[in-house]
């Protein structure tokens, strides 16, 4: 079996991104509804307001779903005890260092993924322990690390430094590129911007509309 599908519970190994102001509740239980796994974004999100998702997601699915978290948040402990408190399995955290919380979130039952840019911060998952990386390559939406290596660059090199399966991130928006990035070893993939323009995405209309 994949092992990300195997590792999150999910029957397609397709992670939709967190993303500021796009991903919620809606989008995040859509697309595991479908078989893969949604993100809460809590990226832009109060505490409560993320409290509130997290309940309303619990309610529109019984499949997994993932909250993901980037560690640079102000108010980072409140986020993670509400993420502990409301039983989610599943963190993605991203834009930070990987040891402050992969133990802490394990402790409390949570299976965690890191993102990164490089090689070097892939071994750094590593020695935290974290369960999988997202290597995401310079092509992604969002605010990306500020190596330029690009998805189909950096995935073969990420592999070949870890064991722990990787999901490629970054331009990837087909079956097709799905299967590319399989070819180079990726595990699963994580997908940004086209989930972004989906009618369950928060993104204003206009945007999704251009
Ligand atoms: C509008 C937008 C907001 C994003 N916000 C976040 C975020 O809050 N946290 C994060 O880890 N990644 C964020 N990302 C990155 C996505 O999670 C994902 O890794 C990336 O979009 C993949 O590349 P793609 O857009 O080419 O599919 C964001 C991406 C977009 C397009």
């Amino acid at each position: 079996m994949n092992r990300i599908c195997n590792l999150f519970g999910i029957t397609y190994p397709i992670i939709q991104g967190g993303m500021v102001w796009c991903s919620g509740w809606r989008l995040a239980s859509a697309v595991s509804n479908a078989g893969g796994l949604g993100l809460i974004g809590a990226g832009s999100m109060h505490p409560e307001t993320l409290r509130e998702h997290i309940r309303k997601c619990k309610a529109a699915t019984e499949k997994p779903f993932g909250v993901n978290i980037p560690l640079m948040y102000p108010e980072i402990d409140t986020i993670i005890q509400i993420v502990i408190d409301e039983g989610v399995k599943i963190v993605f955290t991203s834009a930070g260092n990987p040891k402050t919380w992969t133990e802490h979130l394990h402790q409390h039952g949570i299976t965690v993924a890191h993102v990164v840019a490089s090689s070097k911060f892939a071994a750094k998952c590593e020695e935290a322990g974290v369960d999988a990386i997202v290597a995401e390559g310079f092509e992604a939406g969002g605010h990306n690390g500020r190596e330029e290596t690009t998805t189909l660059c950096l995935l073969p090199a990420i592999k070949k430094i870890t064991t722990v399966p990787v999901m490629a991130a970054g331009g990837i928006g087909s079956g097709e590129s799905i299967l590319a990035a399989m070819t180079l070893g990726a595990d699963g993939v994580q997908i940004g911007t086209r989930f972004a323009l989906t009618e369950e995405s928060s993104a204003h209309f206009t945007f999704k509309d251009r």
